[in-house]
């Protein structure tokens, strides 16, 4: 799982070409204090995440695999037939096979996925698990204009998959941007296969960013560890603190490192003062009601077809078309 910032914003979030330290550096300077979420998947961050993943409080990835177990099928029936699949991000095996397992005839699987090592992973999986399907990947940050490799044969529509409700680490408006851009990359005849996580109940969705066994706290605090990693920095894990907490205004949970001190950490050849219980934002993660999702769709050319959901109504995979487009 990777996750690169879009570079059309005003929130801090800076390109990725730019040098680590100029980037952290740069967060670090702002007022408040904020660093970007893609800077959790180093390699610990990613074994991490996975286990984020199976947490029992994390209820995301757990209902995303049921709804996919019960309607993969008519999922793929809304696909259609030769759908050349592309993915955002390298995906978890289980959902996309279950996807696959139940489509008909796909014309080829396209994992983009910014890091070469999870990238041929997912090429891998997919050969063992389906040898007749091309597989055709591309080392690229989805968030960033895509260069499709060329088919090899012509699909009847191209689908864009982003699971894991990745959607939700962007602000709204940095989600229509990037929905605007699958929406040219999918084509006329296109459609985006999303999970979205949906409003609920705080308590539920505030367990699932602070689990009991503390994984997620080691995930947040890992970003400082990579950082010390890095660049040689001296932040004191121990004087910092994950915070997650959901913003029911904004409808998102906000996730902070806080310093439980006042503190100076070096980071290059300068210093970065914390007061104590100053916080640094490293995460969002938006909640939407169907009907949310829908206008923030419909602010990118989009229409929501069809709507997945479990029976608790946690999370839901919409299936998006270009608004108004007759080719269904
Ligand atoms: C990747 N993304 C959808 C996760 C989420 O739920 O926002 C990242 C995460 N952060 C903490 N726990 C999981």
């Amino acid at each position: 799982m990777n996750i690169r910032a879009l570079d059309l914003q005003d929130d801090g979030r800076t390109p990725p070409a730019s040098g680590l330290l100029e980037i952290v550096q740069r967060g670090l300077r702002a007022q408040p204090k904020r660093l970007p979420s893609w800077l959790f998947y180093d390699a610990q961050g990613s074994a991490l995440f996975e286990q984020i993943c199976e947490q029992p409080e994390y209820y995301l990835t757990r209902c995303e695999i049921a709804l996919l177990q019960v309607h993969a099928a008519s999922i793929a029936d809304r696909l259609g037939v030769d759908v050349r699949l592309v993915e955002y991000g390298s995906g978890s095996a289980t959902k996309t096979r279950l996807l696959l397992g139940h489509m008909a005839s796909p014309v080829s699987y396209v994992p983009v996925e910014i890091s070469p090592e999870p990238l041929q992973q997912s090429v891998r999986r997919m050969g063992e698990s389906f040898p007749q399907l091309p597989v055709q990947p591309l080392c690229a940050d989805f968030t960033r204009p895509l260069r499709l490799p060329i088919p090899p044969r012509a699909p009847r529509r191209t689908v864009i998959y982003f699971p894991g409700s990745t959607i939700g680490n962007f602000t709204p408006r940095e989600a229509v941007t990037l929905l605007r851009k699958m929406r040219g990359e999918m084509g006329e005849n296109g459609g985006i296969l999303i999970g979205v996580d949906l409003k609920k109940d705080v308590a539920a969705i505030e367990a699932a960013y602070n689990d009991a066994a503390g994984v997620t706290a080691a995930f947040t605090l890992n970003l400082l560890a990579r950082l010390n990693r890095e660049l040689g920095s001296d932040f004191h894990l121990a004087a910092f603190r994950h915070r997650a907490h959901y913003n029911a205004l904004a409808g998102r949970i906000e996730t902070s490192l806080v310093s439980q001190r006042e503190q100076k950490v070096r980071l290059g050849r300068a210093q970065v003062a914390f007061g104590e219980g100053e916080a640094v934002r490293v995460e969002i993660s938006c909640k939407y009601s169907p009907e949310d999702f829908a206008s923030l769709a419909a602010k990118a050319g989009l229409e929501v077809l069809r709507v997945w959901v479990d029976p608790e109504r946690m999370f839901s995979v919409q299936y998006l078309a270009r608004a108004g487009s007759v080719a269904r």
